[in-house]
């Protein structure tokens, strides 16, 4: 197979080194960037009156050509070449004969790998960035919905206080909502040019990189060739990213998992989104929550992967970098199925509603709602801590909850403190009246949550 570098050399490589040192198997899937980079390169050539301008039209079709029999696919990528640049290039020459090789003036696989990945990276955040905006929008539409649907609370895994349901669901939605922000961020250093960089010194060859910048759409040209070659920061970011994104993703799974036991039993899956068991003929799974759960492992293992990669590296480009796409792919393709498939499952489990207001009735979680209605009365609150502690105390022996006691049986049990509780108490307790009453900024309460969702569904539609 024809190569790159053929000319020094006076023996083929060994197969199995060509099957080693090869990434077309992956490195293929860039193609089309690497046809548009490789196309908007000629046409500066022949601007800056580097190539005649037939030649420059002659490789420009050429390239088009093959570009379209590669999509359409009459055109198979061919894994006996080392990688896409090479497959192109000698397709190429095939096409329009040796005027094909002067493409190359000016560059270097190294700026050119460079470049494909900043554009195809560009393009893959654009598009992950669309399906979080759905899954934002999902996660809004629900908690609209759920503001009165009361689920406990917790701290340790241990019932806490009554929240609601939208006010869960909320606490996702800034988390995701963040990961979106910070996509935005990795854009801006993913978005700079590095054609120009060549080998790792430059060129000689008065290319115009400002001009290939702004045909490609990109923000600007790096300024140091050295860096445009070895930089693959905005790969780790993209990553570190990712693996914030699915960590995310990982413990709404666990909720959703936990929810789905009969030990919770809060939610059901729907069936399309669930598993069954090959000789339990009774089992439903959460399988897909437990699948985004286990990728996490997965896509933490590509971030450590690439930084330990470039760790030890001298500058400029090093051939180790050729490690840097196949975890990248991976990430990309499992962050995608997995945005596409959450927001559906969310929105077709069953709420048990009445099984989550259960849960908030028992466990006490209105005992600090207790304390802060004697405290309100002029009780230090350390006082009232006390006394809500020691009636806590009573009614777990006498298997009952706070809001069981009589206002009689308070002042039996607190003869010293009775003026603290009067008949306004059993309300103060209710579940609606503890979430009600955190309205502050940030609090669960039903008109709190709702201010904050319509402030969201605003930013989301400026997007
Ligand atoms: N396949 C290489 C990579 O992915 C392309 C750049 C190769 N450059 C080189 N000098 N061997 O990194």
């Amino acid at each position: 197979m024809m190569k790159l570098w053929g000319g020094r050399f006076n023996k083929e490589t060994d197969s199995l080194v060509h099957q080693f040192n090869s990434s077309i198997s992956f490195d293929q899937r860039l193609y089309h960037y690497d046809i548009l980079g490789s196309m908007v390169h000629a046409e500066m050539l022949v601007k800056q009156g580097i190539l005649e301008s037939d030649e420059g039209d002659k490789i420009i079709k050429g390239l088009k050509e093959i570009e379209e029999e590669i999509s359409d696919g009459k055109l198979k990528i061919d894994n006996t070449y080392e990688d896409i640049h090479s497959f192109v290039e000698a397709k190429l020459i095939e096409k329009i004969g040796p005027v094909g090789g002067k493409l190359h003036t000016g560059r270097s696989r190294n700026d050119q790998i460079a470049l494909d990945i900043r554009l195809y990276l560009r393009d893959e955040i654009k598009a992950i960035q669309e399906l979080q905006k759905c899954f934002l929008e999902t996660l809004l539409e629900l908690a609209e919905k759920y503001t009165d649907i009361y689920i406990p609370g917790y701290t340790h895994l241990q019932r806490a206080q009554a929240v609601t349901l939208a006010h869960h669901l909320m606490a996702y939605y800034f988390m995701l909502k963040r990961d979106y922000q910070r996509f935005d961020d990795n854009l801006e250093r993913v978005n700079v040019s590095p054609l120009g960089s060549g080998a790792l010194a430059a060129t000689t060859y008065p290319l115009d990189r400002e001009y290939v910048a702004e045909k490609l759409g990109f923000d600007s040209v790096t300024q140091n060739s050295l860096d445009g070659v070895s930089d693959r920061d905005f790969i780790i970011e993209f990553l570190a990213i990712a693996s914030t994104l699915i960590m995310h993703l990982s413990r709404l799974s666990e909720e959703i998992i936990l929810w789905s036991s009969a030990e919770f039993d809060f939610i059901e899956l729907d069936d399309a989104y669930s598993t069954g068991s090959s000789i339990m003929p009774q089992k439903k799974n959460p399988d897909i929550a437990e699948l985004v759960r286990g990728k996490c492992g997965r896509i933490y293992g590509h971030l450590i992967q690439i930084l330990t990669t470039l760790k030890g590296l001298p500058l400029a480009y090093n051939k180790d970098m050729q490690e840097d796409k196949e975890g990248l792919f991976d990430t990309i393709d499992t962050l995608k199925i997995i945005l596409k498939i959450y927001p559906e499952m969310l929105k077709t489990m069953k709420i048990k509603k009445d099984n989550m207001y259960k849960a908030c009735q028992k466990g006490f979680l209105n005992a600090t709602d207790l304390a802060d209605y004697l405290a309100q009365k002029g009780l230090p609150f350390r006082n009232a801590h006390e006394i809500v502690g020691k009636a806590v105390r009573y009614c777990i022996d006498k298997n009952l909850e706070l809001e069981d006691l009589s206002i009689e049986n308070y002042h039996d049990l607190f003869p010293e403190f009775k003026e603290f509780f009067s008949d306004d108490l059993k309300e103060f307790l209710s579940i609606k009246y503890t979430v009600d009453k955190r309205n502050i900024t940030g609090g669960p309460a039903a008109e709190e949550s709702l201010r904050v969702i319509y402030t969201e569904k605003n930013w989301l539609k400026e997007l």
